[in-house]
């Protein structure tokens, strides 16, 4: 029998299918997936909710398991159409805040962050529902450099964020600003490392971890808002002190950092995955209604799923059973699992039937 190589892959280049090598556990040393598991999406998803980089996987699984980049969109003509426009604004953004983050590494002291906040703005406005907004940030393709497209994401997300939070038209600007600036230090970590495929070693991993370090070091005499800056110090740290750089518990960490941490996470787990490769919302609901009570504060938490989940009220799920209906009733003991009428007028109540899920969303 040939021995199978085993080789580092990046969480984010995962494929489901391939197959975990060595058991896998998270920073408290809780075992997270077995050796010998098979990958799927919502393992996947598990491990970036809980900051895994990289895992060890069998080489010889890695071939045969490309999954077809064609994404299905599940969309309307208007949708497609509304999505394209959402698409070339979104683009003009993403150039503008690499300019001007750019510009405030190099020689800048300051910059404008009103105009950053309302191209922000423009885009999350344009937008009909929070419901279509988060949907567009699910189906916004990489772009070349992953940090600024994932830090408008988190911008966005912070946005609507705040509105079910009942915060503020300051403090929702505020937050924007901190989505948009949180991740300024891995812009100061080699692009060899960021962008590299597959393996990255102990040592290239202890270096992408130093960058909310690096990136407060480099914005703490700039002209810019204060918790702009704890947020860039702060995103990673996690209520059960299990985070980094400082291991700071729940009100240890600042209001804007415990938000972004979330929007971070979120973004982090369904960008380019939802409704890819059978992986639905509610299984990234779930996993954060399970996990997330440790790990982020649940006087955002609570109120954030509360309402992630009735964006999805009335609209078409299929089922594991191969049933087809609508959401009619969100059970409030466990928002991942709601009530469906289906199309042939029963109704299946996920919280009572365990073994059905739900694994697509129209
Ligand atoms: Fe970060
Ligand atoms: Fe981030």
């Amino acid at each position: 029998m040939d021995e199978k190589k085993i080789i580092l892959v990046s969480v984010s280049d995962l494929v489901p299918g391939m197959i975990v090598a060595r058991d896998v556990y998270t920073r408290n040393n809780q075992m997270l997936v077995p050796a010998d598991t098979k990958i799927t999406e919502s393992i996947i998803a598990r491990m970036t909710f809980f900051g895994i980089m990289s895992i060890r996987v069998f080489a010889s699984e890695l071939e045969k398991n490309i999954v077809d980049e064609e994404e299905e969109m599940y969309m309307t003509q208007q949708e497609k159409e509304d999505f394209a426009v959402f698409k070339e604004n979104y683009e003009l953004t993403i150039d503008h805040l690499s300019e001007n983050l750019n510009s405030l590494l190099k020689t800048a002291d300051e910059i404008n962050t009103d105009e950053l906040v309302e191209n922000v703005d423009k885009l999350v406005f344009q937008s009909k529902s929070r419901y279509e907004i988060m949907n567009m940030v699910h189906h916004i393709r990489a772009f070349d450099d992953e940090t600024y497209r994932h830090s408008l994401n988190v911008a966005m997300i912070n946005s609507v964020f705040a509105g079910w939070l009942g915060m503020t038209e300051y403090e929702r600007k505020q937050l924007t600003l901190c989505g948009l600036m949180h991740d300024v230090g891995k812009l100061l970590i080699s692009k060899d490392i960021l962008r590299k495929p597959g393996r990255l070693t102990e040592e290239e991993y202890e270096q992408i971890k130093k960058h909310p370090l690096l990136g407060y070091e480099k914005m703490k005499d700039k002209n810019i808002p204060e918790s702009v800056k704890r947020v860039i110090l702060l995103h990673h740290e996690r209520a059960d002190g299990s985070g980094y750089p400082f291991g700071f518990r729940l009100n240890e960490i600042d209001p804007y950092a415990a938000i972004t941490a979330i929007s971070d996470v979120y973004d982090a787990m369904t960008s380019n995955r939802v409704y890819r490769h059978g992986m639905s919302p509610f299984d990234v609901i779930e996993i954060f209604e399970k996990e997330g009570r440790k790990q982020f504060n649940p006087m955002f938490l609570v109120p954030i799923l509360n309402n992630l989940t009735n964006t999805y009220l009335q609209h078409y799920v299929e089922l594991s059973n191969g049933m087809k209906g609508k959401i009619v009733l969100i059970n409030k003991n466990e928002l991942s699992r709601p009530m469906i009428a289906t199309d042939d007028n029963q109704f299946v109540d996920l919280l009572k039937q365990r073994d059905i899920k739900i694994t697509q969303v129209r």
